[in-house]
């Protein structure tokens, strides 16, 4: 099948298309046929190296955390897909590469994919939802009335994260710039900073929750926001000694983990809070309730840019820009 791969790590100019064997379908795996692929950060950070420790590798590597596309064959064990059926993934983190023809997927981890939707557009789902459903939902278990802010609310994660916690009853605050306010706040948040004219932490007080998904900066200047006993969650570090014992990390990295992690650390607990470092998982269960939220009108995706998969190299420099609006698929049919 046709893939797009790596054969070492490096920046823009390491990828390309290339024949590689068809997936393995294990006994508990679903074979899918990929229509629609969608970019995330975390696939120019996997070619630049940048999670190798975290994220141990073999190469030559298939890049690609997110898909859509139809069942062709089931394992022996599977119960709950047969072929024909539409799904969609974030497939398990040992087992990516979704910017091809065909991936197996752990049927664990897989979900139908809502029926509103298109295959590109479903394609743009799985990995940022998943993201702000473990960060809001199963970490600051959000309640109506609480009042959260959400970094980056024009990017793939914040645009679902925004439509999330207004589901969940949330007052929500964001920070995007200026040319993209207008169609943030149409997503249904409450304030929307523009942060190239205002700094967010002298507008802000008495939040219960931030996700933050920036900068050092961002995230020690959002503790100013949170009130006494406010939770702080990061999706782009630093990593925590409790996510390197989760994950099985060797005792030297959880050291370095706890250095890296430690001033922050202490900072939310000066206010009373807590910081929590998240790294989002597959999870088919939570997938089938964000398709649920997507087939009511709770969530809707926003695409920003569809690109023919032999032109993933485009895509992935486009996303590395900093600068998309939601979404960025490419599409295989
Ligand atoms: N730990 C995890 O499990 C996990 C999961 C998903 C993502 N992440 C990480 O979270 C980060 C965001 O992911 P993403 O997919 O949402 O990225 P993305 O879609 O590429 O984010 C791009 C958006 O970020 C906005 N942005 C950039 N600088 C900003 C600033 N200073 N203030 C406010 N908005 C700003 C841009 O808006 P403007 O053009 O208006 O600046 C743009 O719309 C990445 O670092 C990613 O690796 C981690």
């Amino acid at each position: 099948m046709k893939a797009f791969i790596i054969d070492r790590y490096g920046k823009k100019e390491v990828g390309r298309i290339a024949d590689m064997p068809d997936p393995e379908v294990r006994d508990d795996d679903v074979l899918i046929r990929i229509h629609a692929a969608s970019i995330n950060p975390l696939d120019t950070k996997t070619r630049s190296g940048e999670f190798k420790l975290i994220l141990p590798y073999r190469l030559p590597l298939i890049l690609g955390n997110d898909m859509a596309g139809t069942v062709v064959r089931v394992g022996a064990r599977v119960r709950n897909f047969k072929p024909g059926d539409e799904v969609y993934a974030r497939p398990d983190d040992d087992r990516i590469g979704t910017f091809a023809e065909f991936i197996a997927v752990k049927e664990s981890s897989l979900a139908l994919k809502p029926a509103n939707l298109g295959m590109v557009e479903a394609a743009s789902v799985p990995l940022a939802a998943l993201t702000a459903w473990q960060v809001l939902v199963e970490t600051a278990k959000l309640k109506k009335g609480q009042k959260v802010l959400i970094h980056a609310g024009s990017g793939g994660v914040g645009t679902i994260a925004i439509q999330l916690a207004k589901h969940l009853g949330a007052f929500v605050a964001t920070t995007t710039s200026t040319a993209n306010i207008g169609w943030v706040k149409a997503l249904g948040a409450d304030v929307v900073i523009d942060y190239k004219q205002q700094d967010f932490a002298t507008v802000l007080r008495g939040y219960d929750v931030v996700l933050n998904s920036l900068g050092t900066n961002e995230l020690n200047k959002s503790l100013q926001v949170l009130k006494p006993g406010g939770h702080l969650i990061s999706i782009s570090g630093p990593p925590t000694p409790t996510f390197a014992v989760a994950r099985g990390l060797a005792w030297p990295l959880q050291q370095v983990l706890r250095l890296l992690s430690f001033g922050i650390r202490k900072k939310a607990k000066k206010i009373g809070g807590e910081y929590t470092f998240v790294f989002m998982r597959a999870d088919g269960a939570q997938l089938r309730e964000i398709t649920a939220l997507v087939e009511s009108g709770a969530i809707r995706p926003v695409v920003d840019k569809v690109f023919p998969f032999q032109d993933t190299h485009k895509a992935l420099a486009y996303v590395d820009s900093g600068r998309a609006k939601g979404k960025v698929v490419v599409q295989m049919l």
